[in-house]
C-alpha cells in the first residue's frame, strides 16, 4: 500500500517493470543471478524423498537441481557430472543411485566421484583429486511438505528468508497433511506474468466468473513481509455454506486461523491459497525460457474420514483444474500483448493492483544491480 496515499496522475501510477523485460532471453539470465539463485527456491516435495535413493530434479532457466535422499539425509547438488558434464539424474522424480547415467561415475552423499570405473588405468585419481571434483553443492532447507533450494554460497537462512510466513507455511502444511491435486501446466508466458496473474483478485469477476469469483468477496487486503505478500479477503456466503456443509460431512479438521481465505507470495516465484481453514494450494512458476514456463500446483486437504471425502476432493480438483485452465488462457493473451509493446512503458497498477506493485518494487531493487 502506498504510505502517501493514491497517486493523483496516472503516470505515478506506472510499475517498476517495463514491458520489454516481459520477453528478453538476456533479462532472464539476469533474473536468474539476481533474483532466483539468492532466493530459496522450492524445488519439490518431501513426500517424493522419504527412501535412500530417492531423487527428485528441478530446472530453473538452464540450470538443473538434483535433490538426493542419502540414508535419510537430503542433499542437493548441480545436476551436472563433473566428468563430462552430462546430466546425473534425467527424470524428474525417481529412486536410483547418485550415478551419471554416462560412463557410471557414481557420486556419494558429499557429492565426490567414489565410484570411477577404471580410474587407476584410465585417470589415476588420487583421494585429494576426488574431493576437488566434487559436485558443486547447494543450501537444502525443509518447511512443511516442501523442499527448499538456495543456489548462492550465501545469504539468509530459509526460516530468516521466509520471515512471518515461515510460520504460516508450516500452519498451513500441518492442516492439510494430504496432497489430493496435482497439476503441470505449461504456458506461454513470462514467469512475472504468471505471478502477476497469480496474486491479484481484480480478474476474477472477468476471467473466473464461472469459478473463483464465485468464492471470493472484492473487498481484498493486502500486507507485505519483507519481499514476500499477502492477500486476505472473505469468502462469499455461498462459498462459505459450501465449505461448512463439506466441512461436516467430510468432517474435516479445519483450522480457525484463516477460516475465510489468505493467499502468499513466496517471492519470487510461488503462489499459496488458503481456504476456510481447511484446503491449501501451493503452486510454483518455474521459468523454461523468457516466453514460457511451467506450473506445478498441488493441493493439500485437512484430515477427516467423512464419507464425503472422495466427492470433496472430486470437486476441489476440478475447480483447480478450471481455474489455472482459465489463468493459462488469460496469461498466454497478456504475454502476446506485452510481447507487442516491446521495451516501452510500464503497466498500471491501480490500488486493486498493490500486490504486483510490491513484487515489482522488490524485483525491481534486486535487478538494479544487473543494471538491466
Ligand atoms: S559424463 Fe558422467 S561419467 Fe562421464
Ligand atoms: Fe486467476
Amino acid at each position: 500500500m502506498d504510505d502517501h496515499g493514491p497517486p493523483t496522475t496516472w503516470q505515478a501510477r506506472l510499475g517498476a517493470i517495463p514491458a520489454g523485460a516481459y520477453g528478453r532471453e538476456d533479462v532472464l539470465e539476469a533474473e536468474i543471478e539476481h533474483v532466483f539463485k539468492s532466493s530459496w527456491l522450492c524445488v519439490g516435495f518431501i513426500e517424493d524423498l522419504k527412501n535412500h535413493n530417492d531423487f527428485i530434479t528441478f530446472q530453473v532457466g538452464p540450470h538443473s537441481i538434483v535433490v538426493q535422499n542419502f540414508k535419510g539425509e537430503l542433499k542437493a547438488f548441480r545436476n551436472v557430472c563433473s566428468h563430462r558434464f552430462s546430466r546425473i539424474q534425467t527424470e524428474p522424480r525417481g529412486n536410483r543411485r547418485l550415478q551419471c547415467p554416462y560412463h557410471a561415475w557414481l557420486y556419494d552423499a558429499e557429492g565426490i566421484p567414489r565410484g570411477i570405473p577404471d580410474n587407476e588405468t584410465a585417470f589415476g585419481l588420487t583421494e585429494a583429486d576426488r574431493a576437488s571434483l566434487a559436485l558443486k553443492a547447494y543450501a537444502l532447507e525443509t518447511c512443511g511438505h516442501f523442499v527448499f533450494v538456495r543456489m548462492k554460497d550465501d545469504g539468509p537462512g530459509l526460516r530468516g528468508f521466509l520471515g512471518q510466513v515461515y510460520d504460516e507455511l508450516v500452519h498451513s502444511c500441518e492442516t492439510c497433511p494430504e496432497r489430493v491435486d496435482n497439476l503441470t501446466l505449461d504456458v506461454a508466458c513470462n514467469w512475472k506474468t504468471g505471478v502477476e496473474n497469480g496474486i491479484e483478485a481484480y480478474h476474477f469477476p472477468s476471467v473466473h466468473k464461472d469459478s473463483f469469483a464465485d468464492v471470493l468477496e472484492t473487498d481484498v487486503r493486502m500486507n507485505s513481509y519483507g519481499p514476500h505478500c499477502t492477500h486476505e479477503g472473505r469468502l462469499t456466503e455461498k462459498s462459505r455454506h459450501w465449505w461448512d456443509t463439506v466441512a461436516a460431512r467430510a468432517r474435516l479438521k479445519t483450522s480457525d486461523r484463516h477460516r475465510d481465505y489468505i493467499s502468499f507470495l513466496i517471492f519470487p516465484n510461488v503462489v499459496t491459497t488458503f481456504t476456510a481453514g481447511a484446503f491449501f494450494t501451493f503452486q510454483m512458476l518455474v521459468p523454461a525460457s523468457a516466453t514460457t514456463m511451467r506450473i506445478t500446483s498441488t493441493g493439500w486437504l485437512a484430515e477427516g474420514a467423512g464419507p464425503a471425502r472422495a466427492g470433496v476432493i472430486a470437486s476441489l480438483k476440478a475447480f483447480s483444474a478450471q481455474v489455472r485452465a482459465e489463468d493459462k488462457a488469460i496469461s498466454e493473451a497478456a504475454q502476446r500483448g506485452v510481447g507487442e509493446a516491446g521495451i516501452g512503458r510500464a503497466a498500471i497498477l491501480g490500488e486493486v493492483d498493490n500486490r504486483i506493485r510490491h513484487f515489482q518494487r522488490t524485483y525491481a531493487a534486486r535487478m538494479e544491480l544487473a543494471n538491466v
